[in-house]
């Protein structure tokens, strides 16, 4: 496993951006794995930069939504869906086509579940797969306490994950499960890269890489990834120097 430690979330947020393109650039149908929250925001914004500065074409690559709020609307602006369409989907002007999220209203979580799954292995499987690290450890809706060989799944939130994920939410709302891709996805992905920033994640990034590996941090399964990568700033990793 790699560990990259940039100045900032802007020098982190660049890097990641360009590594996007560049996947992209050296296959033109590269299947890419998103998380949405905070820490990807500007990886978005910047790789829509990026893409628009230098012309690449994305119109052959597939884009996969991380995780969802089970029961939120996509219109709800705390959505996945609505991160990902507005910051990183619309930007990029993918085709519907081009794009697979979780639907949050299904009537049957479990073959969103099985659908999603079947579209990962029909697209060849993930190219590369960016996700962020919850306060507790997850990594998507990969609470402590799940499996490390799940693949798509519905999942009860943890109380930190309930709490934190109002942040996202305009007025509070009532979260209590998830649906997203397991840590299976990232073991099989080509490329996953982890990525936090700021010194709230600081705790959660030194039990991250000094923890036994296990499912109470699932965000440890990262270092069994044989081409794994954490990218953090330098706020994030100001224990690890302790
Ligand atoms: C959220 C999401 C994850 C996200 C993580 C970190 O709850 N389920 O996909 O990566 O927690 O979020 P943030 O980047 O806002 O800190």
């Amino acid at each position: 496993m790699q560990l990259n430690i940039y100045k900032n979330y802007q020098e982190l947020s660049e890097q990641v951006a360009r590594q996007i393109l560049q996947q992209v650039i050296d296959k033109p149908e590269a299947v890419i794995c998103m998380a949405s929250g905070d820490t990807p925001k500007l990886t978005c914004q910047l790789l829509a930069a990026m893409a628009a500065k230098e012309g690449t074409d994305f119109s052959r690559a597939t884009f996969i939504g991380l995780d969802e709020w089970l029961g939120i609307p996509p219109d709800n602006t705390g959505s996945c869906h609505y991160f990902l369409h507005h910051y990183l989907f619309e930007p990029l002007r993918l085709a519907t086509g081009q794009v697979f999220v979780f639907d949050a209203l299904t009537a049957n979580p479990a073959k969103a579940c099985a659908d999603m799954d079947a579209v990962i292995a029909e697209k060849g499987g993930i190219d590369l797969m960016i996700v962020g690290i919850g306060m507790n450890g997850h990594i998507g809706f990969n609470e402590p306490g799940v499996s490390f060989n799940l693949h798509a799944h519905v999942i009860d939130l943890d109380e930190t994950t309930i709490t934190v994920g109002q942040k996202y939410f305009a007025e509070p709302v009532p979260l209590s499960q998830g649906i997203t891709l397991g840590l299976q996805h990232l073991l099989d992905a080509r490329k996953a890269i982890v990525i936090a920033n700021g010194a709230k994640k600081a705790g959660i990034i030194y039990k991250t890489i000094h923890n036994k590996i296990g499912n109470d941090i699932p965000a440890t399964v990262i270092r069994l990834h044989n081409n794994g990568e954490i990218a953090i700033d330098e706020e994030a990793a100001s224990m690890l120097t302790r």
